[in-house]
């Protein structure tokens, strides 16, 4: 990527100076404990570099999707603590994003301090439609930093947005890419330009409206596309079967379709199907053919048979991109089905294929499932900004960063 990076900006030297960090900290809560702190700990690095290398470190990242107003269930609190004992210093949090609190603690940092500002979204300013409402917050973010300030982008999970915090505020400093933005780049480039072959993707998930993009961009340049999860049941109607209450996306059926005819020598359906007679964690299951769905049922999981052939293409393939779940790991009883597809990936990353888990839900199902982040060649911190990196989009926070 032809940008400035984070060497570059510790070369000309940060002692003394204040520097802006956008990190993606947006972390899965359960009754305000993490659950997967994955995108905290991806995003130490950047800010550790700056702290020892004695500069004043701001940190802005959002939590969830706030409506532009403070909620206390989406405050920084937990994510300042789980931050701290990762960099091993003491992570202040401020009670505002640019108010006179995060003003005074800013005035106040010296070197080596970090400073995370309240969730960004708690200003409605942040994601604002509005440009001028946008510039106005990323004015007042970069005023934090004083005369001689910085701003690192490294919160790649979020380039996808055009945001204050992600792309306005670049235009007013002196900006570089951080080292969690220039790796996920690196890595999701390799996947675009010339994998090593055969090149399959798995996809899941609940929704296909969702993934259209996606398998229209990847399709015609891999070998395999795997499609498992709730996803799976709009292609299956495609094809004329039942569905039973699966989830099912009607106005799509008609794309499936047409995605089957033109790639249909591509895609891989499920064979068979784990069936329940209700969403729940205790629901009766049994495992049916995927043309056998049975009135009532709802298919939770990718059945055995499926995961065998699934396994199969991939233990033969040397790139492999997944995002999304195959069934609803959540529930012991529907979790079969992802944890194979992992360790099929797993297995395929040990013979030496070049591996990629893309998405918030892929990595938590990994990190749920117990299987080490070291069985994948890399574990993306992007969900939807991965995905949208490899429909080959504009990301915004990228080209600011090129500007
Ligand atoms: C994510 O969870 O994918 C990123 O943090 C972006 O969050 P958003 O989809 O709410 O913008």
């Amino acid at each position: 990527m032809a940008v400035p990076s984070l060497a570059d900006l510790l070369e000309t030297g940060v002692a003394g100076r204040i520097v802006l960090v956008r990190s993606d900290l947006n972390v899965p809560l359960d009754d305000g404990a993490i659950t997967d702190p994955g995108r905290i700990v991806a995003s130490a690095p950047t800010i550790r570099k700056l702290a020892e290398a004695g500069a004043g470190v701001i940190v802005t990242a959002h939590l969830g999707r706030p409506k532009g107003e403070p909620d206390p269930k989406l405050s920084l609190a937990p994510v300042a603590e789980r931050l701290g004992e990762e960099l091993g210093r003491n992570v202040q949090l401020a009670a505002d994003v640019v108010g006179t609190d995060a003003l005074a603690r800013a005035e106040g940092l010296t070197d080596g301090d970090v400073l995370l500002l309240e969730n960004v979204r708690f200003d409605p300013r942040e994601t604002s439609k509005d440009d001028a409402e946008r510039e106005a917050l990323a004015e007042a973010l970069a005023e934090l930093t004083g005369p001689d300030g910085a701003f690192v982008s490294d919160g790649f999970g979020v380039v996808h947005r055009k945001q204050a915090s992600v792309y306005d505020v670049a235009k007013l400093l002196p900006h570089y890419a951080g080292d969690l933005v220039t790796a996920e780049v690196d890595v999701l480039s390799r996947l675009t330009e010339d994998p090593a072959r055969p090149y399959a993707v798995v996809l899941g998930g609940s929704k296909v409206s969702d993934k259209l993009g996606v398998i229209e961009a990847l399709a015609p340049k891999v070998d395999t596309l795997v499609i498992g999860g709730g996803m799976a049941f709009t292609f299956l109607a495609a094809q004329g079967l039942g569905v039973g209450t699966s989830l099912l996306q009607e106005d799509q059926i008609d794309v499936c379709k047409d995605l089957l005819d033109r790639f249909a020598d591509v895609i891989r359906l499920p064979v068979d199907v784990v069936v329940a007679d209700k969403f729940a964690a205790d629901a009766e299951a049994k495992t049916v053919p995927a043309d056998e769905i049975p009135d009532g049922w709802m298919g939770l999981d990718i059945g055995p048979e499926s995961v065998k052939r699934f396994a199969a293409v991939l233990s033969a393939a040397k790139t492999v991109f997944w995002n999304g779940p195959s069934g609803v790991f959540e529930f012991d009883k529907f979790a079969a089905g992802t944890k194979g597809v992992a360790e099929a990936i797993a297995a395929t990353t040990a013979d030496g294929a070049f591996t990629v888990v893309g998405g918030g839900d892929s990595a938590a199902a990994v990190r749920a499932l117990g299987i080490p982040d070291g069985d994948f060649s890399h574990i993306s911190t992007g969900g939807g900004a991965s995905l949208e990196y490899l429909e080959g989009k504009q990301l915004p926070g990228l080209t600011v960063l090129e500007a």
